[in-house]
């Protein structure tokens, strides 16, 4: 996606998509805008934590050395963000771009898919109403599980869902019986019962489990039964296979 505004020496805001975790895995163009932009801002869990995308590009700023924005948002998945939050983050960035500065806000895997991006670029646009704009996909944590799993996601004609976590058993049972294939992201305790009731699902020999899939951490799982509530991880998914 790229939408030109009047510019007027304005600078441009980049979504950046940095894949899901191997740097390698990082587009060309990313790097290349990465190692020059200038304003480099991401979300960062309250938690202390170091942000899981700015990880991912790191090494590349070491020369560039850009200023940061941290969006710091609760690391509780339940505790909503305040709007205030995205209110003020959009005036710091927009700040930078009427200076000119070019920002980039990089998220994990895509910018387009599940990704705090869309709450950056709708404030950012509320304050900045001839704002450019250039989206450049990552890839997605979804493709790289696809790819750890040694198993295509979907073939000709087939169906594909992809759930941002489970919303209770009914809505896993629902999604697992209209599709081909159905991806969980977001693990969660609602996961953990339905892998709880698998047989009744029919999960079983069905399910493979991908964690921190493209990293040295990476964990790839086709037993689920064999899963507990310690091995799961936020940067994991589930490939459900009909
Ligand atoms: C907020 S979503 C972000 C999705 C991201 N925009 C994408 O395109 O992959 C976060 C979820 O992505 C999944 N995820 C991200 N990185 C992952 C990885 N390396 N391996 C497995 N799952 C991952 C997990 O399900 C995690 O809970």
């Amino acid at each position: 996606m790229t939408t030109s505004g009047a510019n007027n020496g304005q600078g441009s805001l980049y979504g950046i998509g940095v894949g899901p975790g191997d740097p390698e895995l990082l587009t060309i163009k990313a790097q290349r805008l990465l190692q020059n932009v200038p304003v480099i801002c991401f979300t960062q869990l309250d938690d202390g934590k170091e942000s899981y995308a700015l990880s991912v590009v790191r090494g590349l700023l070491d020369a560039a050395k850009p200023e940061f924005i941290a969006i710091t948002i609760p690391a509780d998945d339940d505790a909503p963000v305040s709007p205030q939050t995205w209110t003020d983050s959009a005036q710091e960035i927009a700040g930078h771009l009427r200076q000119g500065r070019d920002v980039a806000f990089i998220t994990e895997g895509d910018p387009m898919l599940y990704s705090e991006f869309f709450h950056v670029l709708e404030s950012v646009k509320s304050v900045v109403p001839d704002l450019d704009v250039e989206v450049v996909p990552g890839v997605s944590s979804v493709m790289a599980a696809a790819a750890s799993s040694g198993m295509p996601l979907v073939t000709h004609g087939q169906r594909l869902t992809i759930l941002p976590k489970v919303y209770g058993i009914d809505d896993l049972v629902k999604a697992i019986t209209n599709s081909d294939t159905t991806v969980l992201m977001e693990v969660n305790r609602d996961l953990l019962q339905a892998l709880a009731d698998r047989e009744k699902l029919g999960l079983t020999g069905k399910a493979i489990y991908v964690r921190q899939a493209s990293t040295a951490r990476e964990t790839v799982v086709d037993d689920i039964s064999k899963l507990a509530a310690e091995d799961l991880d936020y940067f994991s998914l589930l490939i459900i296979r009909r």
